[in-house]
């Protein structure tokens, strides 16, 4: 029997991972998509907009018998993993003492820890043409002050992709790492806690849709990166060519939290 092309995408209820399952679910050489979050009834609404091809994974990606399970699955089915979509992820806006160790932990493990798992697990049953697609952030570019963790987490992210799809090359496989600037998604919300020192300014903030088509044409076209927009090109750009301490200071300053510091 034929193997099934599948598609993974990890955080596919919300945001851009909900705009990547509705892109996927029209390739019509994907049999199945693995749609995994924590919120079953959001995932039901995803089903219910994307139609049959959606398989329902309600999950909490932080529990590492949940990502057991995904990787026993993958052995009892042997899928053609055509598409791994890691989206899965949050962020809090605040400073170093707002922040509980319980929290940091866990931002780590689903920002970093559950996106490599995830990679891990499913290369093993990916063929020539397949792609990995990870979120990382225009925050991976230079360390971000009240976002501390969350900037970390997305400069592991962007280094450990492009590090990955040089690995990769010879298999055919490509990892793209995704880099927008702000979102109109349910992450800002959720990681806006009101601190006293913490983003509360989001510029030349984008829908998610026009984030995800360009990303999954990025990969594609087997690019290493994914950045969207002339402006996040733009502090790309200025963030390799600029001492680090002045993209920090720059970044206070649009913040108002210069004074702050
Ligand atoms: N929004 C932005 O401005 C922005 C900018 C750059 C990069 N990004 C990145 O884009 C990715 C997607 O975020 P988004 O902006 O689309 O936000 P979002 O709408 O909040 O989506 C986050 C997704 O992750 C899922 N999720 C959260 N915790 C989870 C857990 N413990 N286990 C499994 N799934 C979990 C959420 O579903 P449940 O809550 O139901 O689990 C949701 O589907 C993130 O990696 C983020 O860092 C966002």
């Amino acid at each position: 029997m034929d193997k099934k092309n599948i598609a993974i995408i990890t955080g596919a209820n919300s945001g851009i991972g909900k705009e990547f399952t509705k892109l996927l679910s029209k390739y019509s050489d994907i049999d199945e998509i693995w749609a995994i979050a924590r919120n079953q009834d959001r995932l039901n609404e995803v089903r219910r907009n994307c139609g049959e091809k959606i398989r329902i994974f309600s999950m909490d990606l932080t529990d590492r018998a949940n990502l057991n399970a995904i990787e026993l699955l993958l052995q009892t089915e042997q899928p053609d993993v055509r598409y791994l979509v890691n989206c899965a992820g949050y962020a809090v806006f605040c400073d170093y003492g707002d922040i509980s160790k319980e929290v940091s932990i866990s931002m780590i493990d689903l920002n970093v820890a559950a996106t490599v798992a995830m990679c891990v697990m499913c290369i093993p049953y990916m063929s020539e043409g397949s792609h990995i697609v990870n979120m990382s952030s225009q925050a991976s570019f230079q360390p971000v002050p009240f976002q501390n963790i969350y900037s970390a987490t997305k400069a592991f992210i962007l280094n450990y992709t492009r590090a990955l799809n040089v690995e990769l090359n010879s298999r055919g496989i490509r990892a793209t790492a995704v880099c927008p600037g702000w979102m109109n998604t349910r992450l800002i919300e959720r990681a806006s806690i009101g601190a006293k020192r913490g983003t509360t300014k989001f510029p030349h903030m984008t829908e998610p849709d026009v984030v995800a088509e360009q990303a999954l044409a990025d990969a594609n076209n087997d690019k290493d990166i994914s950045v969207y927009s002339g402006y996040i090109k733009l502090s790309h750009l200025l963030s390799k060519l600029l001492p680090e301490k002045l993209v920090m200071k720059v970044w206070l300053m649009q913040q108002d939290l210069s004074e702050s510091v």
